[in-house]
């Protein structure tokens, strides 16, 4: 089975219900990044940034994976599928994706502030300031802020530089390291982008499906049958 390799960000989940980030109506317009998704920001106001994924849990619980996850998943029976999202939602394992790197943290997750690697299942319950890890320290979301390194990037990059297909959905690229990973993919990659929006990258084997998630991968879907 040829190998593809999915490199999702939050545009793949914005049918689903949940905003990206530096869209309109993104959550960087209303919220600082230096407040809720810094390092910086953990050391001023904790409990800010506890209450403030506590939100984003409570309202994942509700949220429902989209035809775009779906079909990533159902791409299983055809290609040999790694997706490597920076989204911290478990849409893609909800709609059945069985290989699924996170590159910035798991919300369903919490781990101690000593710790980053040892997490706790918490599914879409709150954590609690002065909620200790066995081990003593405060539990934190576990997600990776600015100023943190990202802990899953060797074993992305290992999945990028052995694809046969890299698809790039719903994602600015303007983070990194997650952005840098397409220069990663060999020179007979096949490289497709699915996003509405023009994406500043040039690549000689990229082809933009310039569309939604949803109807993006069904084009992507027909662009891929002859390379099974
Ligand atoms: P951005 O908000 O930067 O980009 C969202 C992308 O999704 C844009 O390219 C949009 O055009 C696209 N988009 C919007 N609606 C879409 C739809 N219906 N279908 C497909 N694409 C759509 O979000 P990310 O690139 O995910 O990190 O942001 C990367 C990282 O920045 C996040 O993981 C987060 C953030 O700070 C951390 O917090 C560590």
């Amino acid at each position: 089975m040829k190998r593809l390799v999915v490199l999702s960000g939050s545009g793949v989940s914005a049918e689903s219900g949940l905003q990206t980030f530096r869209d309109n109506n993104g959550l960087w317009g209303e919220y600082r990044v230096e407040d809720v998704a810094s390092t910086e920001g953990w050391r001023r106001n904790p409990e800010l940034m506890i209450n403030f994924y506590n939100g984003m849990r409570r309202k994942l619980k509700d949220t429902l994976p989209n035809e775009a996850h779906k079909i990533i998943a159902s791409l299983e029976k055809d290609f040999d599928v790694t997706v490597i999202t920076q989204n911290i939602d478990d849409l893609h394992e909800r709609a059945g994706s069985s290989r699924v790197i996170h590159l910035h943290g798991e919300l369903t997750k919490a781990r101690s502030v000593f710790n980053e690697e040892r997490t706790y299942d918490i599914g879409y319950g709150d954590i609690k300031m002065g909620e200790k890890a066995p081990d003593g320290g405060q539990l934190r979301p576990f997600v990776v802020w600015f100023g943190e390194s990202v802990p899953k990037l060797s074993e992305a990059a290992a999945e990028v530089e052995n694809a046969d297909i890299f698809l790039i959905i719903g994602t600015s690229l303007v983070v990194y390291p997650a952005a840098g990973l397409v220069t990663l993919t060999r020179g007979n990659c096949k490289i497709f982008l699915v996003d509405p929006a023009d994406i500043n990258i040039s690549l000689p084997n990229l082809t933009h499906i310039k569309d939604k998630a949803t109807s993006g991968m069904k084009k992507f879907t027909e662009a891929v049958e002859n390379l099974k």
